[in-house]
């Protein structure tokens, strides 16, 4: 796959997120669709925005025991997303069953991510709160490398660690990367950020940009900006 920019559509409404894909006309970003869009308007949204032309990447992380994954996998895989994802600490038992409950009878799925630790998560609070007291950089790693050896296709991790996590796992192990912020921007939550022309030097293959996007007061201007950041 291509690298680009995936927009994080988190809203809370099918009509606003509608009403703002209109304002991207003939362009067909990719998008992300998240817990809040789809547990308030469930599947059909997905369908709706599919049917537009858009490439969709389903951020619900899942993470359960392995049988339930697997079994949601298979529903989710009805539906004719590009992207999907889990919480890599969910383990690798849970990462084999989700792959086999994604897989459709004739073979093909969507690409599978994990995510390693959020990007709202710091050192403090690894250590703190998940009583993981190792350096982040080095649990990020271990979670992709048990995601590699699951069989998925990449991992959800901060910019700043896609360089290392292709050494680890390889090229062609995808980094999908949020905490993206424009040098000039806020921001906000997000502790490990970088700019989309940073993430491309990084090595990221694809930047989620939400806020940047979607709060800017010209929200296909800041998708431009961004893709000619990334893709430059
Ligand atoms: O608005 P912002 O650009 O911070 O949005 C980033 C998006 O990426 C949000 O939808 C957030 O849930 C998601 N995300 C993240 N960090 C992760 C995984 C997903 O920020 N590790």
């Amino acid at each position: 796959m291509a690298k680009d920019v995936i927009i994080a559509c988190d809203f809370a409404s099918g009509e606003e997120t509608l009403a703002f894909l209109d304002r991207f006309a003939g362009e067909k970003p990719f998008v992300k669709i998240g817990m809040e869009l789809f547990y308030a308007e469930g599947p059909q949204i997905v369908r709706q925005i599919k049917d537009r032309g858009h490439r969709i990447f389903l951020d619900l992380k899942l993470h359960d025991i392995p049988n339930t994954v697997k079994k949601a996998m298979r529903v989710l895989s009805g539906l004719d997303v590009d992207l999907v994802n889990l919480h890599a600490a969910g383990t690798r038992a849970m990462m084999e069953a989700a792959l086999e409950g994604l897989t459709r009878p004739d073979g093909t799925r969507p690409l599978l991510i994990a995510v390693t630790q959020l990007t709202s998560t710091d050192q403090a609070a690894l250590e703190r709160e998940l009583l993981i007291p190792r350096p982040m950089e080095e649990v990020v790693l271990a979670y992709a490398r048990n995601a590699s050896a699951a069989g998925l296709d990449g991992v959800v991790c901060s910019p700043l660690e896609a360089g290392r996590v292709h050494e680890a796992c390889g090229a062609g192990f995808l980094t999908v990367t949020p905490g993206v912020r424009f040098a000039d921007g806020d921001s906000g939550d997000q502790k490990r950020v970088a700019t989309p022309a940073r993430a491309r030097e990084l090595g990221s293959d694809y930047i989620v940009v939400g806020r940047p996007i979607t709060r800017a007061a010209d929200p296909l201007e800041a998708y431009r900006r961004c893709v000619k950041e990334f893709l430059a």
